[in-house]
């Protein structure tokens, strides 16, 4: 692979700026300060260094974070602070983006890749990838509302699939469902008269969100998701 090719590929920069930095004598190649944009790296064996740190290429990548209350989840915005902002210098962000949503007052686990046709596995009703909610609410829960919610609800003219609650107390649950559809929980809890005033994913699929703290990012392989 080139040079160049593979610095933006790591996250460097553009093309054009990944130029600039080579002209500054910024890279070396096994050691050998690296001249020209055209220079030819082998993958499998080749220490690509930038300053004091050694470059890695990877064609997939996975992150999973802790979001924070008032980001939204999209890739750019122009008036709201985006999950993108949360993702640390460490983080190679070239054409990374976020897998499904959770609102902007929703915490918890958000993964991020940029390979797109995981992330539309994941995400394909027929995936059935189960998410599990910690869901606090307004008002005390009673039997008959778990059993709606378990059974299924109407949101808006739409009847969710079977879901799983276990009760945390009266006022808390946790809510595992299998379907991703817009404001789910939210709608959920609305349509058994109830409401939600703190909401956090703590599970997508096999993944947890474990001790990762607010705001905190991890690096994850392909086998941890399936
Ligand atoms: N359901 C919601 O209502 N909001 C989220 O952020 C995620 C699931």
């Amino acid at each position: 692979m080139r040079l160049d090719k593979f610095l933006t590929e790591c996250g460097i920069g553009t093309r054009r700026e990944v130029k600039n930095i080579i002209s500054k004598n910024e890279i070396t190649i096994n050691g050998k300060k690296a001249d020209s944009p055209k220079e030819k790296i082998d993958l499998e064996k080749d220490v690509v260094k930038i300053g004091e740190t050694v470059l890695e290429y990877k064609k997939d990548r996975f992150y999973i974070m802790n979001k924070a209350a008032g980001f939204i989840t999209a890739t750019e915005d122009s008036r709201e602070k985006t999950v993108m902002e949360l993702l640390p210098e460490w983080v190679n962000k070239k054409d990374l983006f976020p897998v499904g949503r959770l609102d902007k007052d929703t915490e918890g686990l958000l993964l991020f890749t940029n390979n797109g046709k995981l992330a539309h596995e994941l995400l394909s009703p027929k995936k059935h990838v189960d998410k599990t909610y910690q869901v606090k609410l307004l008002k005390e829960i009673d039997e008959k509302s778990v059993k709606l919610l378990e059974e299924g609800v109407d949101i808006g003219g739409y009847i969710t699939k079977p879901s799983k609650v276990q009760i945390i107390n009266n006022m808390e649950i946790l809510l595992t469902i299998s379907e991703g559809k817009f404001h789910q929980v939210k709608k959920m809890l609305e349509a058994v008269e109830n409401k939600v005033i703190y909401l956090k994913r703590l599970r997508f699929g096999n993944l947890e969100l474990g001790d990762l703290p607010i705001g905190g990012v991890r690096e994850i392989s392909l086998k941890d998701i399936f």
